[in-house]
C-alpha cells in the first residue's frame, strides 16, 4: 500500500549505470498520435507512470485498441477517428494527458467530460480552451475554466493562435485540432517550447513546416492531413535523468552514468545551466533514436557555484528547476533563477513549495512573483542542515527533489505523499537505491 512518507538520509558515494524511464511527453504523444492515426503504432520503452497510463486509458474509452504488449511495449490501433466515450475520461494528475487529448478529442463530433485529481482539476485550462474555441469547440466548465468540463467537438476550422505563455501542451492541443480542422492550424510561439509535436506528426507523415524569426517559432499544419501508425522508440526523460544526475553533483565522491537520455535542444536547459555552475558533467555515446538524439551522461561529485539562470532558458528546463534549486542549495553563492512564472500552475505552485521546502531544510531562499533565489552557502555552513518534513502537496518533483537533498544533508529529509512519485519516475526508489542511496518507506 501506500506509504504515508518517504525518508532520504546521508550514506556513501552513489555509483552506478542506470537508464532513465521513458520520456514522459514523448509517451503521451505517442498513443495520442497513434490513437488519431491509421493503422498499428507500437511504442517500445514506454514510460508506465500514472500520468501516460490515463492517457493510454483515455484512448481506450474513445474507441482506440491499446494493448500492453510487455514492459514497455505497446500497441495501439487507431482508426483515425475517436468514437464518442460512454463514461468520464479521468486524466489524473496529468496535464499533458488532458491537455493533449482535449485537442485531439476537438475534431470529432462528440461530447466528453474530463475530469482528473485535486491537482489537475485546479489548474488552469482556459489556455486550451481559449484557442479550441476559436477553432469551433464549445465547453462546459467550472469558473475559471477548471475541471471538471465537458467538451463537444467538431466541426472545426483553422486557426492561427499565437500563445500569450510558452506551452508545449497548448501548442500541442491546437495542432492536433488541426488535423480535423478545416484548413489546418497554425501556431505561433514567443520562444521555442518542446518540439516533440511537430517531429512526431512528421514521423506519423503529416506536413509540419516550421519557421523561426528571432525567438519566436511559427508552426503551420497544412489543413486535410492524416497520419498512418508507426514504430516508436521512447528516449529516456531527462526530466527524470536529472535526479540521479544531480543527486551524484552533490554527494561527495560520486559517479553515476545514465544510458539513454533524450538531448533534444528545447529539453536539456538544464545540462546548460549545471555547466556554468561548474558541474563535471560528461555526455557521450550521442546517437540517434526514434528521430531524436540521446546520450550517455555521466555525473561527478563537483564543487558547485552559484549562476543567474536567464528567462529564456526557462522553456528548456521548466520542470527541471526543482532539482536545480537543489544543486544550488549545495553551491557556493546565491543561484538565481528568473523567468519561472509557470512554474506556479505545474501540478503544484512549485515556486512556493520548493522555496518552503528548502527553507524548512535551512537553506536561505528569496521567493519572487516569477523568480525563485536559492543562497548557498555549503563552505561557509558546513552543508545543507535537512532534518525536516517537506509538504509535496502530491507533487511528484517536489517530492523527489527533497528526497535528492535529503542524501547530502546533515539530517535525514522526508516527504508526504511519496505515492505520487508513479505519476513521472515509478523505478525511483529502486533506481535510486541501486545506486547506493539510503530511501526508506
Ligand atoms: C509538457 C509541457 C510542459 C511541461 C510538462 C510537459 C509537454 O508544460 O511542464 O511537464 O509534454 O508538452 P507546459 O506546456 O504547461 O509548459
Amino acid at each position: 500500500m501506500t506509504a504515508a512518507q518517504m525518508t532520504a538520509r546521508r550514506a556513501g558515494p552513489l555509483k552506478g549505470v542506470v537508464r532513465a524511464p521513458g520520456d514522459k511527453s514523448i509517451s503521451h504523444r505517442a498513443l495520442i498520435l497513434g490513437a488519431l492515426a491509421h493503422g498499428v503504432t507500437e511504442v517500445e520503452g514506454l514510460l508506465e507512470g500514472e500520468d501516460v497510463r490515463r492517457s493510454a486509458a483515455g484512448m481506450i474509452a474513445f474507441g482506440v485498441g491499446v494493448e500492453r504488449l510487455g514492459e514497455g511495449r505497446w500497441r495501439v490501433e487507431g482508426r483515425g477517428a475517436f468514437a464518442e466515450p460512454a463514461d468520464v475520461i479521468d486524466c489524473g494528475n496529468a496535464g499533458t494527458g488532458v491537455r493533449l487529448i482535449m485537442g485531439a478529442a476537438a475534431g470529432f463530433e462528440l461530447a466528453a467530460t474530463f475530469t482528473g485529481d485535486a491537482s489537475l482539476r485546479s489548474r488552469p485550462m482556459n489556455r486550451v480552451l481559449k484557442p479550441l474555441g476559436e477553432m469551433g469547440a464549445s465547453f462546459i466548465c467550472r469558473a475559471g475554466g477548471r475541471l471538471p468540463l465537458t467538451l463537444r467537438g467538431g466541426g472545426l476550422k483553422h486557426t492561427a493562435y499565437r500563445l500569450p505563455e510558452p506551452s508545449a501542451q497548448v501548442k500541442s492541443a491546437v495542432l492536433l485540432a488541426g488535423l480535423h480542422a478545416d484548413g489546418g492550424a497554425e501556431v505561433i510561439e514567443p520562444e521555442a517550447t518542446r518540439d516533440h509535436t511537430e517531429r512526431m506528426l512528421r514521423a506519423f507523415g503529416a506536413q509540419v513546416e516550421v519557421t523561426e524569426q528571432g525567438p519566436e517559432r511559427r508552426i503551420v499544419l497544412a489543413g486535410g492531413q492524416s497520419l498512418t501508425g508507426v514504430r516508436v522508440r521512447v528516449p529516456g526523460d531527462p526530466s527524470s535523468a536529472a535526479f540521479p544526475l544531480v543527486a551524484a553533483l552533490i554527494t561527495p565522491g560520486s559517479e553515476v552514468t545514465v544510458e539513454g537520455m533524450l538531448l533534444n535542444p528545447l529539453r536539456i536547459g538544464l545540462l546548460d545551466t549545471l555547466g556554468e555552475m561548474g558541474a563535471d558533467l560528461s555526455v557521450t555515446n550521442v546517437r540517434e533514436e526514434g528521430g531524436e538524439a540521446v546520450a550517455d551522461v555521466t555525473a561527478r561529485y563537483s564543487q558547485l557555484t552559484g549562476v543567474t539562470v536567464p528567462p529564456e532558458r526557462a522553456p528548456s528546463m521548466i520542470d527541471e528547476y526543482p532539482i536545480l534549486a537543489v544543486a544550488a542549495a549545495f553551491a557556493e553563492g546565491p543561484t538565481l533563477m528568473q523567468g519561472i512564472g509557470e512554474m506556479r500552475v505545474k501540478e503544484s505552485d512549485r515556486i512556493a513549495l520548493m522555496a518552503q521546502g528548502l527553507a524548512a531544510c535551512g537553506v536561505g531562499v528569496e521567493e519572487g512573483p516569477d523568480s525563485l533565489t536559492v543562497v548557498g552557502s555549503v563552505r561557509a555552513n558546513h552543508g545543507v542542515a535537512g532534518g525536516a518534513r517537506v509538504t509535496t502537496h502530491g507533487d511528484h518533483r517536489i517530492a523527489m527533489s527533497h528526497l535528492i537533498l535529503g542524501l547530502a544533508s546533515a539530517d535525514p529529509v522526508a516527504v508526504d505523499e511519496p505515492g505520487m512519485i508513479a505519476t513521472s519516475f515509478p523505478g525511483f526508489l529502486p533506481l535510486m537505491r541501486s545506486l547506493g542511496a539510503e530511501i526508506a518507506e
